[in-house]
């Protein structure tokens, strides 16, 4: 039985972000992406309100928050700009190969890194590792009491600000997916770098980089669960993580209706505002249809999650529907401004541009149809 409804502590974080978003996030958005920089002070304040790591665990000093009350707060975030809501998003997920299968010990070094105002990333991907996670390269090579870490991975998201790394590696290629294992990575050990930064064509807000592994030497400790429970441990981390993207994916579906309906209510054509013109309401119409539906897809699965119940399929599903959404509604914006949405001068073609990575990253929407038509079979 799905009844959702939300609590007044859910209410009144998601009215705080809202206002965040739209107050500090927003109206500097358009700049830092054509600078293509990280906004390194609005993390200093969203760290000051707490929510920077939304799912840190209160035993660990975060907020603790539910997958529900995250999508919430991350869809107010996405409103304000894709790329800022990216960053927050990507440091939960860094979080979640260490929620769930940390030791206490992990938990608290990882956190404490974390506490300090600091972001995370998670390295899975590499040049030839995208979709085909399990033929990971970079290796993990145990000498004594440590492992020794060589690869190189790419598109880490907060990859160029990070403090701290969740990372993938294996230390037998011949044993495939079986092989892999799960690591935390300090930022300032010996031999970790940043490499190039990607120039890209959407959510230039967020720190996109190649991270590399130079014989890095790691205590064992940092080994989270036992060897070979690597791609069960990513395959986990991306069910968890999915819902959120879905969120990405409604937060800036619902700023195009938004802006959309705003516009078409100010810009008179045939002497009446566009939107007394049916083919105006229409598209709207089915735009609002399509970033609901894809909303309460996207609190279904994070309500499965919450309340413990299996929600690979339906993760994958509210990625899916939110992101191939968030791209559509986004390219029906621009039409519905005309040449004023083609402009740079208005904050139309940056949804479009920031929609894009949504139906590519944490699993391309091919790969979630596979995941989904696996669930569907068994
Ligand atoms: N939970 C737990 N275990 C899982 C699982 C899940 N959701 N999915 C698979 N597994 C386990 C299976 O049980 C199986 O284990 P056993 O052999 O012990 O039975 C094992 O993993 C292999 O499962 P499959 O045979 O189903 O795996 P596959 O190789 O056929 O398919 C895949 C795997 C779904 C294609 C997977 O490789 C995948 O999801 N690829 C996409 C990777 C991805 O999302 N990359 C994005 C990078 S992260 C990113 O974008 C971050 C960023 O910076 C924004």
């Amino acid at each position: 039985m799905f009844n959702m409804s939300f609590t007044d502590e859910q209410k009144d974080l998601q009215k705080m972000v809202r206002e965040f978003a739209q107050k500090r996030v927003f109206p500097q958005a358009k700049e830092l992406d054509r600078a293509g920089v990280f906004a390194g002070d609005l993390f200093n304040e969203i760290f000051q309100m707490g929510l920077h790591c939304m799912n840190q665990p209160e035993e660990y000093g975060g907020p603790g928050l539910d997958s529900v009350t995250c999508a919430l707060l991350i869809e107010e975030l996405a409103k304000g700009d894709v790329g800022f809501a990216t960053t927050i998003a990507a440091n939960g997920l860094a979080a979640y190969p260490v929620i769930l299968a940390g030791t206490d010990e992990q938990k608290k070094r990882f956190f404490e890194i974390v506490d300090h105002g600091k972001l995370a990333g998670f390295c899975l991907t590499e040049p030839n590792a995208g979709s085909d996670a399990a033929s990971i390269a970079t290796t993990a090579r145990l000498d004594g009491d440590e492992y020794i870490l060589d690869g190189s991975k790419c598109f880490i998201t907060n990859g160029g600000v990070a403090d701290v790394y969740t990372v993938f590696a294996t230390v037998d290629r011949s044993k495939g997916l079986k092989g892999l294992c799960a690591f935390l990575v300090e930022r300032d050990r010996t031999g970790v770098s940043v490499g190039k930064k990607e120039d890209k064509l959407g959510i230039r807000t967020t720190s996109t980089c190649d991270v590399i592994f130079q014989n890095v030497r790691i205590p064992i400790t940092n080994l989270l669960g036992e060897e070979g429970q690597g791609f069960k441990i990513a395959m986990e981390t991306l069910d968890c993580s999915r819902p959120v993207v879905g969120a990405l994916g409604v937060g800036l579906g619902q700023a195009a209706v938004d802006m959309s309906i705003k516009y078409a209510k100010e810009r008179v054509q045939f002497g009446k505002p566009i939107a007394a013109f049916q083919a105006i309401q229409f598209m709207l119409a089915d735009m609002a249809i399509q970033v609901e539906a894809s909303r309460w897809l996207v609190y279904r699965a994070a309500h499965l999650k919450d309340a413990g119940q299996p929600f690979t399929k339906e993760a994958a599903m509210a990625k899916t529907i939110a992101s191939d959404t968030a791209m559509k509604v986004s390219v029906d914006a621009v039409q519905i401004f005309g040449g004023y949405g083609f402009s740079r001068e208005y904050p139309i073609e940056k949804l479009m541009r920031d929609a894009k990575i949504l139906q590519i990253f944490e699993g391309t929407n091919q790969i979630q149809r596979m995941v989904i038509a696996n669930q569907l079979f068994k």
